[in-house]
């Protein structure tokens, strides 16, 4: 992400998806709080990878009130929807960012909508319904929670950091995410897995997290969170330190202080356990 794409971005197009995509986080958002104690479906995607109707009704929303409005963009969500193939523009969405936590009533979810421009993230927004916390952030314009402008911490070295991770529903994928939780998290202050990306990002942004590292993860995980934690003040890597990419399935973010001594550590266990 760039000058150039700051530029190139049309700024009505911008100003029109920052009003509809904090409008349907909301009622996304409120939806799936008001259905959190209701008997609900769950489906199986995976062994442990599940959808409720609840992550459908939200996509329903959210991915309807897109296309109405910009029928012409491209747009991935994570319960199947799909856009238009040929825009510069592409929505990423992720209904309910931390599925399990919401089917087993633990209130640490969030709705996740980003808009990317050739790739890059332009424009994110992240509403955690439970705590009333809309995060948002628009390229070269800031970082926001509730209207209030956030800032990564100043924390400077990692044994001084809070981290936070996750781990793929895919079992298989697993094991270099178990030989980084126990080498990351002895040379961190903490580590910390609450199932939730979309947060684990913007808590960084808040300054509340110092860094989050994972790998694989998908675009929709991490798109809005990308763009929050980079206006306000973030790094944003794949976890070997390579340049980001939002569909490359990998990324490490932080505080940017502790960005090169991190990605320092993540690699030295990636090197000893032969993996990229
Ligand atoms: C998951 C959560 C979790 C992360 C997984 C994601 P979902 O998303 O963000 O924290 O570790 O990689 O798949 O399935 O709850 O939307
Ligand atoms: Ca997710
Ligand atoms: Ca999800």
């Amino acid at each position: 992400m760039n000058h150039e794409t700051a530029d190139a971005v049309e700024q009505e197009v911008l100003n029109r998806a920052e009003t509809l995509a904090l409008d349907l986080a909301r009622q996304a958002g409120v939806l799936i709080r008001d259905r959190l104690y209701d008997d609900r479906e769950i489906l199986h995607k995976g062994r442990v990878d599940i959808v409720t109707d609840a992550d459908q009704a939200a996509e329903l929303v959210i991915a309807g009130g897109i296309t109405a409005a910009f029928p012409d963009h491209r747009l991935i969500a994570e319960e199947g929807a799909r856009g238009n193939e040929s825009s510069p523009y592409g929505w990423v969405i992720d209904p309910i960012d931390g599925t399990t936590n919401y089917a087993h009533r633990l209130p640490q979810f969030a709705v996740s909508i980003a808009l990317e421009f050739h790739g890059d993230p332009v424009l994110g927004v992240v509403y955690d319904p439970m705590r009333d916390e809309m995060f948002q952030a628009r390229i070269g314009r800031g970082a926001f929670v509730n209207d209030r402008p956030i800032r990564v911490s100043e924390t400077a070295d990692l044994i001084s950091s809070l981290l936070a991770s996750g781990f793929s529903y895919n079992i298989e994928e697993r094991p270099i995410s178990y030989a980084l939780w126990i080498d990351i998290n002895n040379k961190a202050q903490g580590l910390r897995r609450a199932g939730a990306a979309a947060l684990d990002i913007c808590y960084v942004a808040a300054g509340r997290l110092d860094g989050y590292f994972e790998k694989p993860v998908n675009a929709w995980d991490i798109g809005a969170g990308a763009i929050i934690v980079l206006e306000a003040g973030g790094r944003l890597s794949a976890l070997d330190g390579a340049p980001f990419g939002l569909y490359d399935r990998t990324i490490c973010a932080t505080n940017d202080t502790i960005h090169d001594e991190l990605v320092a550590a993540i690699r030295t266990t990636l090197d000893s356990n032969s993996v990229t």
